[in-house]
């Protein structure tokens, strides 16, 4: 005989109460936890910055690394004339509340690439981009740049850092992407990126002439130094990369922005 507890009514009245229940735990969780999420994800992009930069030190703490990151200089540079302009033209109140991805898919903040322009399949180029400065003396001795570009499964999003010379490669490492591990996701090997340090990026005719090359490069050839090995079973994603290099360090992406620091003439930081 069933008790008047298991009637249908109250099995609904005990459901309801434990969706409700459990939807207030989990939306309290999700507003609790957003502030942590924001500090830990703006805290994550500082470390990458850093570690582009040859400047994240190992196992630095969270007060070390906010401190160094406080000594280099964000800028919004203009890609269309290679100038330094103030957030608000890009509108922002902020270089620190400039927000790169809303500036790549604002229409009005972006353009739309061709298939030929496209080398990196980034769909849309933004006006303006936020970089990251170290001086020494007044003169610019690093330059963070934000690079992207289409692997074989996604979007790779990275910071490039050059030295002063807007030519030579101090580091180049990638924050998202969802290449397959052991593959493409081999970008973030440590022994793979130890090889970018001193390449250079342009050729003598200042065209970007990154190449990721099949097998091992050849130190003796004259192209050894724009070149990197490629990644082992993980071509496409390798090409992905040489894409975007070549892609953010041609005229629509740094290349107007790095003539005027490599001429001295972005020193007003
Ligand atoms: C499950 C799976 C995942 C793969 N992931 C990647 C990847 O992340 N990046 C990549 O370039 N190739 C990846 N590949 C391999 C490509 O399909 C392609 O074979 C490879 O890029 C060619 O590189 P290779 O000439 O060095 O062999 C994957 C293949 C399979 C079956």
């Amino acid at each position: 005989m069933s008790s008047a507890n298991d009637s249908i009514k109250n099995v609904i009245i005990v459901a309801l109460s434990l969706c409700i229940v459990c939807s207030v735990i989990v939306s309290a969780a999700a507003v609790l936890l957003k502030p942590i999420q924001v500090k830990n994800k703006t805290l994550n992009l500082k470390e990458n910055v850093l570690r582009s930069a040859g400047m994240l030190p190992e196992n630095a703490t969270k007060k070390e690394i906010e401190q160094i990151f406080d000594t280099i200089i964000p800028k919004i540079v203009d890609l269309e004339t290679g100038e330094y302009v103030e957030p608000d033209v890009a509108g922002y109140a902020t270089v620190g509340n400039f927000d790169q991805k809303k500036v790549q898919s604002n229409p009005a903040t972006s353009k739309a690439l061709s298939s030929s322009e496209d080398i990196a399949g980034i769909k849309r180029r933004e006006r303006y981009a936020k970089v990251y400065l170290v001086t020494e003396d007044g003169q610019i001795s690093r330059v963070i740049l934000p690079v992207r570009g289409y692997g074989l499964w996604s979007t790779l999003y990275g910071y490039l850092t050059l030295k002063g010379d807007a030519d030579t490669v101090i580091g180049l490492g990638f924050y998202d992407h969802k290449e397959t591990p052991g593959l493409g996701a081999e970008v973030d090997n440590p022994s793979w990126k130890a090889q970018w340090p001193g390449k250079e990026i342009y050729n003598d005719n200042w065209q970007p002439a990154t190449t990721l090359v099949k097998g091992n490069v050849n130190p003796n050839s004259p192209t050894a130094k724009y070149s990197v090995d490629s990644l082992s079973g993980a071509t496409l994603t390798a090409k992905g990369v040489e894409n975007l290099m070549r892609y953010w360090m041609g005229p629509s992406g740094f290349k107007t922005f790095l003539e005027k620091v490599r001429a001295g003439e972005a020193n007003n930081v």
